[in-house]
């Protein structure tokens, strides 16, 4: 019998590659999708810890990863012995992981995040009283710990991608715009960068608040997040000035390694049954990785 292929890419892949795709989304989205997917096997066009995610969701399913290398400096800069002797120091905290992290870490977690559910999760936590460590992404949390006034002690890891933002480049960017200009950012980025921003929010809340926006005709918006996401903003709205943040004068070239090796030969190759199966998780680990998960989708349902 025929097996059902499902493939879900990540905004942050080439365009290519998004139109190789069933579903093309958010963190939260593939996840959800991966949950619900009738297949036999998913293609998972993004970076190892959402094909891990998708196959804890959806254990029945084969789950393939386009290429062996598809990791992330979330995940990479975690030492996951160091993060249980950080987790047993803070023993009476909650524990919320960003879904950039990998089974392992997901599995020391009380609560797992994505950068869509990360505002209003911590805040229910905080409403009950709860004190609360973050981990992984040290920007996203040093945000959070600005935007609300929280004192989370935070673990130190950063995305390689958008740790490159800085407030210099983005100065000069900004200041040489004559008219109207925005800015907006993934909370990944620095906080220097994320407190000049109109908006923060996740890759597909980045892309809502574009096809939402009704400023001026020559208003310039500039975006610091991977460049994927640019052809999604520019398909929903030609009309506009949509640039990515530079990284320095005259930079528009900030993608992420990881993401972009979802060339079409490899997603061809993994819808034929090739690629990294992620089959090497035990069911111990992916029963103990799922609670946290479930518990923010319960959540964000
Ligand atoms: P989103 O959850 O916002 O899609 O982000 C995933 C990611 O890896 C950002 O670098
Ligand atoms: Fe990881 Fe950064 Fe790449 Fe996202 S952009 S997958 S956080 S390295």
């Amino acid at each position: 019998m025929t097996k059902r292929v499902v493939t879900l890419a990540h905004y942050y892949t080439q365009p290519e590659i998004q139109q190789m795709a069933d579903k093309v989304g958010d963190s939260l989205e593939l996840s959800l999708y991966a949950r619900e997917a009738e297949a036999d096997i998913i293609v998972f066009a993004g970076v190892r810890f959402m094909a891990e995610t998708a196959k804890i969701l959806n254990p029945q399913a084969e789950v393939i990863l386009p290429d062996a290398g598809s990791t992330c400096s979330l995940v990479t800069q975690t030492d996951v012995a160091a993060l249980k002797a950080w987790r047993e120091e803070h023993a009476d905290y909650v524990h919320v992981s960003y879904i950039n992290s990998s089974a392992e870490h997901k599995a020391l977690s009380d609560w797992i995040v994505t950068s869509r559910n990360v505002d209003d999760i911590i805040a229910h936590l905080y409403e009950q009283g709860k004190k609360v460590i973050f981990s992984p992404d040290r920007n996203m949390g040093a945000y959070l710990n600005y935007q609300y006034g929280y004192d989370m002690p935070l673990w130190s890891a950063v995305c390689e991608v958008h740790d490159k933002f800085n407030e210099a480049a983005l100065n000069e960017a900004l200041n040489a715009v004559t008219g109207e200009a925005h800015l907006i950012a993934h909370p990944e980025s620095p906080l220097p960068v994320l407190k000049r921003a109109d908006y923060v929010g996740s890759t597909s809340g980045m892309l809502n608040w574009v096809k939402q926006f009704k400023g001026g005709p020559d208003a310039v918006i500039f975006v610091a997040t991977e460049d994927g996401i640019l052809y999604n903003m520019s398909q929903a709205r030609p009309d506009l000035d949509l640039r990515q943040a530079p990284i320095y004068a005259g930079c528009q070239c900030n993608s992420c390694p990881y993401m972009k090796m979802n060339t079409i030969e490899a997603v061809k190759h993994a819808q034929q049954g090739g690629g990294t199966h992620i089959d090497y998780l035990s069911t111990e680990q992916m029963d103990a990785a799922r609670v946290p998960i479930e518990r923010m989708l319960e959540f964000s349902r």
